[in-house]
């Protein structure tokens, strides 16, 4: 359907909000922690889009692993689906590699699934549904 947020991996959440804050010229609305996932995340809205930070909570976190092998700076790529069900049966009998079977419970409360990057050309790909 859309862009629905871009995802930035970065080492100090605090700091990184405060530069957003002042480079969007809008704060910060809302942060999450997804205990499952090791990450803090915070969003901001720009237009159609937002831009979700994301911080690590522990040092497993994909987020602390992501750094430290890519350094901080663009994470994902994330695309609102009406029905992610569907598109994730669709990708995958294409041929494409899922990283979850099912939809998991992301952050801003939204259904969400990723593609691996060696499919998308190194872009790490979410799909997500909001659920109400
Ligand atoms: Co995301």
């Amino acid at each position: 359907m859309h862009i629905d947020h871009i995802g930035i991996a970065v080492s100090d959440l605090e700091s990184a909000i405060k530069r957003y804050e002042a480079l969007l010229g809008t704060p910060c609305y809302k942060r999450e922690r997804v205990e499952s996932e090791g990450v803090e995340t915070a969003f901001f809205a720009t237009g159609e889009s937002k831009v979700e930070l994301l911080g690590a909570t522990n040092e497993t976190s994909v987020i602390t692993k992501f750094i430290a092998k890519r350094g901080e700076g663009l994470h994902h790529t994330a695309f609102e689906v009406a029905d992610i069900r569907a598109e994730m049966t669709r990708l995958k009998a294409q041929g494409y590699t899922l990283l979850n079977e099912e939809p998991k419970t992301g952050a801003d409360n939204k259904l969400i699934a990723f593609l691996h990057p060696k499919d998308a050309n190194g872009v790490l790909m979410e799909l997500c549904q909001s659920v109400s």
